[in-house]
């Protein structure tokens, strides 16, 4: 029925009856730039993953989750490779969908001629500014934005050198290296630093802080932080840690977002439920912080995820949507940009028992929160359950 229903809408949208409606819409209507997922080569192998990752109400932007990365592009020192990576390009550009494209420069996935190679500082500085040049360069102008140093923090937030041919040999000085050569490259595109255990205050966020600031004080552009997101059920807290934390990354001038929200909850004993109240927690905070450009989970079936017995995302491994798909859409508010939510994997709540304000909210649905206008009463038997000061969910 599901299958159904969505056929029907999407007949609906196309004569332009009911507007279309999906994640991505819905945080547009919010006011961001893109609700995204990770694609691989993998999901484009895979007509019925395809086909959702193709909807561009859903998801509005592409991250390549291997392909853009070192050991993909320079294989072997000065020779290129794009095949992979251009393909997922090339299916954004045709759905109108923007690229983070995800990174340059990490002290993982880079091919064994650079990490095996001895080389002195001079001779890897050059090596790290050719690789920027060519592959900013060959996508100038398709990236909205690039990951251009990822992960070069310890977890107290001091610089990694331990594991990272990058630190260990030319020391913090290659951040903003690689910044200024990605600008040099592509001088519209929006450079990031991303990290992960960055989400929340704490000494590697404030480290994330610092180097945003060295990156500014070389004079080198650096216009955002990337909090990677990778989360677990339960685990998530409250949404006003998240909006303080990127307030700070604000306040530093650069924009943020959440670039590989994925949150884990065990698939032996799932907790979908929490699981899409976290994820409504973050959906929550993001709107909530106007430097958040948006958020871009790192899959969005739990068929093709990192995690291993996770079930972290949002689609379940049969791509049927998940209750994390309802709260994600309620959290943004609805599609004209505010008012009732609506909800699209359960039944239409019924509007004739409603016992106050004229309205039920359906299973999963919200039903309260900082700043909520819609319906307040859940339809039997759901109860309204508190998860945080700006979300409340039938459950
Ligand atoms: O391509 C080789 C293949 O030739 C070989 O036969 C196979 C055998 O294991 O390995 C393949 O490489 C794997 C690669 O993914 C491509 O599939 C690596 O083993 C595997 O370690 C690698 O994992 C990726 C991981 O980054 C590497 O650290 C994950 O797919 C990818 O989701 C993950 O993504 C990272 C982000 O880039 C940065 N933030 C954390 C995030 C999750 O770890």
């Amino acid at each position: 029925m599901p299958a159904l229903k969505s056929i029907l809408l999407a007949a609906l949208a196309s004569t332009g009856l009911v507007a279309a409606d999906g994640l991505n819409s819905r945080a547009k209507a919010a006011g961001k730039k893109y609700f995204g997922t990770e694609v691989s080569g993998q999901v484009l192998n895979d007509g019925s993953a395809n086909a959702i990752a193709k909807n561009a109400e859903d998801f509005g932007q592409y991250t390549c989750e291997n392909e853009m990365k070192f050991d993909a592009t320079e294989p072997s020192r000065g020779t290129f490779s794009y095949g992979n990576a251009d393909k997922i390009v090339a299916q954004a550009q045709a759905n109108g969908q923007l690229m983070r494209c995800h990174a340059l420069v990490w002290h993982s996935q880079v091919p064994s001629w650079v990490t095996n190679g001895r080389f002195d500082n001079a001779t890897l500085i050059s090596i790290m500014k050719n690789h920027i040049a060519n592959v900013v360069g060959h996508y100038k102008g398709k990236c909205y934005a690039w990951d251009v140093v990822n992960e070069a923090l310890n977890e107290d937030g001091s610089y990694r050198n331990s594991g990272s041919v990058w630190g260990s040999t030319i020391g913090p000085a290659f951040i903003p290296i690689a910044f200024a050569a990605a600008a040099a490259a592509d001088p519209a595109a929006k450079l990031y630093y991303n990290d992960y255990n960055c989400d929340r205050p704490g000494a590697k966020s404030t480290g994330a802080q610092n180097l945003i600031k060295m990156v500014k004080a070389y004079g080198a552009p650096i216009h955002g932080m990337g909090l990677q997101g990778h989360l677990t059920t339960g685990q998530v807290g409250s949404a006003s840690q998240y909006v303080s934390n990127m307030q700070a990354f604000a306040n530093l001038g650069v924009d943020v977002a959440f670039t590989e929200l994925d949150i884990a909850t065990p698939s032996s004993s799932p907790n979908f439920g929490q699981q899409a109240t976290d994820y409504a927690t973050i959906v929550s905070a993001c709107k909530q912080v106007s430097a958040c450009v948006g958020i871009t989970t790192w899959g969005f079936t739990d068929k093709y995820t990192w995690i291993s017995n996770s079930a972290p995302l949002i689609w379940n491994t049969n791509l049927q949507k998940k209750p994390a798909y309802d709260a994600i859409l309620n959290a943004w508010g609805s599609s004209s940009g505010g008012g009732t939510p609506t909800t699209t994997t359960s039944a239409p709540a019924a509007t004739s028992s409603a016992p106050s304000g004229g309205c039920t909210a359906a299973h999963w649905a919200q039903c309260g929160g900082q700043g909520y206008t819609g319906c307040k009463t859940c339809e039997a038997p759901y109860k309204c359950t508190y998860g945080n000061d700006w979300y409340s969910q039938c459950l």
